[in-house]
């Protein structure tokens, strides 16, 4: 199992110690929860921050923008050394070309399902995509309920991905913790983000190495 950890759960106060934490740990990369207080209620951080972020952090930057029209901020995106810009699909009108402009960005692109929308609504994008990230709870904040659909909803985006031959990764984002992630392995995941679960650790790291290891 791939592993994000979420870096809206750090202590902000001591960045720079969380970050270090991340980077000697098994991670795979570092999730970035980016709210715009419009495609969602609430209000994270922004490029100045990210930017100092990417500056400190050796693993690879995996992008989660909760915002309206994310077609607009492609360059920002990529100026801070991003690895994967992940839009929603709810907030963006023209997904077909929004893709190929990260792509010609040159990073990977990243489609992500609020929990109500279908897996079917990308049936004519699949092939376009690096990676799915399925909400398993409303977007906008950390320490939600997992909602026990999701896992379902991996098994059918699975299908989806293997009939069109696509090379999408499943990621699932919200209550992912020791009790919810091994029907989210079964299932056929391939990332998990967490961040309630590792930053409120005792042991940050072990929470992450233990998720690595489904
Ligand atoms: C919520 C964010 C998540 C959030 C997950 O909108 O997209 O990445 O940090 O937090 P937990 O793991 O605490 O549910
Ligand atoms: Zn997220």
């Amino acid at each position: 199992m791939l592993v994000s950890p979420s870096m809206l759960a750090a202590d902000f106060t001591n960045l720079g110690k969380d970050i270090e934490m991340i980077n000697n740990s098994d991670a795979d990369m570092l999730h970035l929860d980016v709210m715009d207080g419009v495609f969602v209620p609430n209000i994270s951080f922004g490029f100045p921050v990210l930017k100092q972020v990417s500056e400190i952090c050796r693993k690879p930057l995996d992008v989660h923008l909760m915002i309206v029209e994310p077609e607009k901020w492609i360059s920002q995106v990529r100026d801070i050394g991003a690895d994967m810009m992940n839009i929603h699909q709810e907030a963006c009108l023209h997904l077909y070309s929004t893709i190929s402009h990260i792509h010609e960005a040159g990073m990977k692109a990243g489609v992500t399902l609020c929990p109500a929308t279908p897996v079917s609504t990308l049936t004519d994008i699949i092939s376009d995509l690096d990676m799915v990230l399925l909400m398993s709870v409303e977007p906008g904040f950390g320490g939600q309920k997992f909602i026990p659909h999701t896992p379902e909803k991996v098994r059918q985006l699975r299908k989806l991905i293997s009939e069109s031959g696509s090379r999408a990764l499943i990621e699932i984002d919200g209550g992912v913790n020791a009790k919810t992630a091994p029907n989210l392995a079964e299932a056929g995941a391939d990332i998990l983000v967490a961040g309630s679960y590792v930053f409120g650790s005792d042991n940050p790291q072990q929470a992450i190495s233990s998720l690595k290891a489904l």
